[in-house]
């Protein structure tokens, strides 16, 4: 199994480190322009191996997409990252043009590839790809929902007094703060609504946060997270790679499902060796139906800024 991981920033090199720990894959190649960045990274990461006993090998490569071919997954986290007071789809200008050049190189190199799409905004980055390359829509897979989801938990864990492994729950739609939809009233400490332990005032306290979850940190920190995107990503990645068929809220191009057509946005996926094995239409409320409907509405908006032909 070789993945490529396009951006040695703090997002790609965490998925690189994470890939490898898990030692699932045999080669990781990391990509960057900047002159050496993706070679130091690569070599400050093996020189781990024999202290996180992994046998992955990692490789850096200052673009040259010839050392990514081959590829059976590829990670694009290239582009800049929101500073604080930024919303994702502020990034489009510049993200738009990196993520078309980055996935035609890719599949040049790698015809045969899954790609996931980390850099925002990430569903229409997403949906960018599916116009621009023409690969298969199961082999194109946006990260954002893992990632929500991960950050719903946390704070669901947080107000149950809870450890976070007797928490369940999951957040659909866009990737955006405004624009998620975290599964409240399905969520569950070990099986048991969590509606039967937080009043409705808590529960929408979780909801909040979890949606500025991204933005909180960036505020913290003064630029976009990197820990959670890069563990979401590999976390996706390692399914795709032990045809795991564990389901994820993945950025997945709908033709019909949940009553939406022509986007690519959050919804339950189901993730093995084809990439996205299925896409699991779940019951939704009215109220959950609702939300995803304005959800969608956003992202599309988002997309009339690319320069590709609506359906
Ligand atoms: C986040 O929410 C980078 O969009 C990513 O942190």
């Amino acid at each position: 199994m070789k993945v490529t991981v396009v951006g040695a920033g703090a997002v790609g090199a965490s998925c690189a480190e994470y890939i490898a720990i898990k030692d699932f894959a045999s080669e990781v190649v990391i990509l960057d322009i900047k002159e050496g960045f993706a070679e130091g990274k690569a070599m400050d990461l093996m020189q781990t191996a024999s202290l996180n006993n992994f046998d992955t090998k990692i490789v850096g490569t200052t673009n040259d997409y010839s050392k990514t071919a081959g590829s059976d997954v590829c990670v694009i986290t290239s582009g800049i990252p929101r500073k604080p007071g930024m919303t994702r789809e502020e990034l489009i200008g510049i993200n738009a043009g990196i993520v078309k050049m980055v996935s035609a190189s890719l599949i040049e190199h790698s015809p045969n590839t899954i790609i996931i799409v980390v850099s925002n905004p990430m569903d229409t980055m997403t949906y960018l790809v599916h116009k621009t390359t023409g690969l298969p829509k199961n082999r194109i897979i946006g990260m954002g929902g893992a990632l929500d989801s991960a950050r719903f938990k946390y704070r669901l864990a947080e107000a149950l007094g809870a450890p976070i492994s007797d928490v369940d729950g999951m957040v659909i739609g866009g990737h955006s703060d405004k624009g998620m939809v975290p599964l409240i009233y399905k969520a569950a400490r070990n099986s048991v609504k969590v509606s039967e332990f937080l009043s409705a005032e808590r529960m929408e306290q979780v909801v909040q946060d979890t949606k500025v979850g991204g933005a909180t940190l960036t505020g913290l920190l003064g630029t976009s997270a990197w820990y959670a995107p890069g563990a979401a990503v590999s976390a996706m990645v390692q399914a795709i790679a032990c045809d795991t068929k564990k389901i994820f809220p993945c950025s997945a191009l709908l033709e019909g499902e949940y009553g939406l057509n022509d986007l690519s946005i959050g919804v339950p996926c189901v993730l093995g060796a084809n990439g996205i094995e299925k896409i699991v239409e779940i019951s939704l409320s009215d109220a959950e139906k609702a939300k995803l409907v304005e959800s969608a509405e956003g992202v599309k908006k988002t997309n009339q800024l690319l320069e590709v032909p609506a359906n």
